[in-house]
């Protein structure tokens, strides 16, 4: 249940240093790739693995290395997603600060599978510190031999650079990203084409995030069929659950893809239980773009079977009784939570962070925001309650970008489960104006 992948060795004093890593095996994998494997071989281990990406769409790694364009004479590239600015996700940072090389490791194996001699890790430009140790570990990479010309003999070259950006959430978006890196405003391409075929530069590229790549070489050592051993039905491997909010011990946990979602919250090797004792209301399981389902839902699904973390297990039942793994970041709410307050502060973010490329999210993430404003601060009306639904209904799957789904989603899915507590916002104007936060539960049953 506390299986260890990518935080394996991670209490091992100094294993941020190249030495204390390889001498717990660490880029044993980088040998074995590029000296006894073909590059089509390391893309068939990724796919047999069953490794999916974990950047929030959970797309087969494999199968999306597959998709790059060979018949082009452009350059390949490998870029790494380390944006990382989905409210309640902090995984990969902790990651890229703990053991940096596990990612580099892991960045080797995938360039060379991709026929890539460029890598970036494009990283979100507040992560000052992670900047800075990411560079480290890459000077180490090279005087080791690992990075640079001709790697350990077998003909293969590689270069990685850090690309810091300027802290937008749009950036994180794989085509927004590589419009930042190519210097330009990061806003959303059309797809297709997709970055596989016509990627930064237009030469083919493949984006995987952080935790994706640092999968890769444990997978290059032990083979798909171990890798593929772990976890649950169609999610292989482990996760890291990034954990916060109204729990005893939040943290960033590596947990074996299937761990019931009741274990996870009230384990003391996990979340250790609510704070202070108090009940659970509800849970955002995947960063705070996926749907906010209640405490009935989230530790059962609609008929009664345990919640698992998993692709499969949390998206059971659709979006009307499930939510989404996403990118892992599992918010906790307390009985005392304002559901209203909390969507609210969702929906400045998402309209804060809309690129205003496309009218559905420009216009509905403002309004949106402007509507749950007057409900929450008491001047709503019931209908107020019906027109976020409506609102929230035309962003859904009509924008360039997922970054519109991501805005109506927390919306609407609030009003699903909590309705009641829209409704008394709305009916009791001078409580909402007069208590404070928090007390309002004990109202709204
Ligand atoms: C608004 C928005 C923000 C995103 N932010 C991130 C991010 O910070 N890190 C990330 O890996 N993926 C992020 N994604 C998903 C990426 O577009 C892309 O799917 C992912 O990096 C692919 O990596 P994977 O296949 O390894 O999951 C974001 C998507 C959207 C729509
Ligand atoms: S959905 Fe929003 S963030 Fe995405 S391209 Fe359109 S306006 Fe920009």
């Amino acid at each position: 249940m506390e299986r260890k992948i990518i935080l394996e060795h991670i209490d091992v004093k100094g294993i941020r240093s190249i030495e204390v890593y390889r001498s717990m095996g660490g880029y044993d994998s980088v040998a074995k790739a590029l000296k006894s494997m073909t590059p089509d071989e390391v893309t068939e281990q990724v796919i047999n693995s069953g490794l999916r990406g974990r950047g929030g769409a959970g797309f087969p790694t494999g199968r999306k290395w597959s998709f790059i364009d060979k018949k082009s004479n452009n350059p390949r590239y490998l870029i790494c997603n380390a944006d990382e600015s989905e409210p309640g996700t902090f995984k990969d940072r902790y990651l890229m600060e703990h053991i940096p090389h596990r990612l580099i490791e892991g960045m080797i194996s995938a360039s060379y599978a991709l026929g890539a001699n460029t890598a970036y890790i494009y990283v979100r430009g507040e992560f000052k510190y992670i900047i800075g140790i990411l560079n480290q570990s890459i000077k180490e990479a090279y005087q080791q031999g690992f990075l640079g010309k001709n790697i350990l003999d077998s003909g293969f070259d590689l270069d990685i650079y850090v690309h810091p950006g300027a802290g937008a959430y749009i950036c994180g978006e794989e085509t927004a990203l590589i419009e930042s890196l190519e210097g330009k405003r990061g806003t959303p391409r059309l797809k297709p084409p997709f970055p596989a075929i016509k990627g930064l530069y237009d030469c083919p590229t493949v984006v995987n995030n952080v935790e994706t790549l640092a999968n890769i070489g444990w997978i290059v050592n032990n083979g798909a069929e171990s890798y593929a051993q772990i976890g649950i039905g169609n999610s292989k491997g482990t996760k890291l659950i990034s954990a916060c909010g109204n729990i005893n011990k939040p943290g960033v946990y590596e947990i074996e893809m299937g761990l019931p979602v009741e274990t996870f919250i009230y384990n003391e090797k996990f979340c250790g239980g609510i704070k202070n004792g108090k009940d659970l209301k509800a849970v955002i399981p995947g960063g705070s773009s996926v749907p906010i389902l209640p405490k009935e839902l989230i530790l059962k699904t609609a008929d009664g079977k345990k919640r698992l973390l998993s692709y499969e297990s949390l998206s059971e039942g659709g979006f009307q009784t499930g939510s989404m793994l996403g990118s892992g970041g599992f918010i906790v709410y307390n009985e005392n939570a304002c559901i209203v307050r909390n969507t609210y502060n969702l929906s400045r973010f998402y309209h804060h962070e809309s690129c205003g490329q496309c009218s559905p999210c420009r216009e509905g993430t403002s309004w949106m925001e402007a509507v749950l404003h007057r409900i929450e601060h008491g001047h709503g009306k019931q209908k107020d309650i019906d027109l976020l639904v409506e609102i929230a209904s035309r962003i859904e799957g009509n924008t360039i970008c997922p970054l519109g789904d991501a805005a109506a989603w927390p919306v609407a899915a609030a009003i699903r489960h909590f309705r009641h507590e829209f409704e008394f916002h709305v009916e009791h104007p001078e409580i909402v104006k007069n208590i404070r936060h928090g007390s309002l539960a004990k109202y709204a049953k």
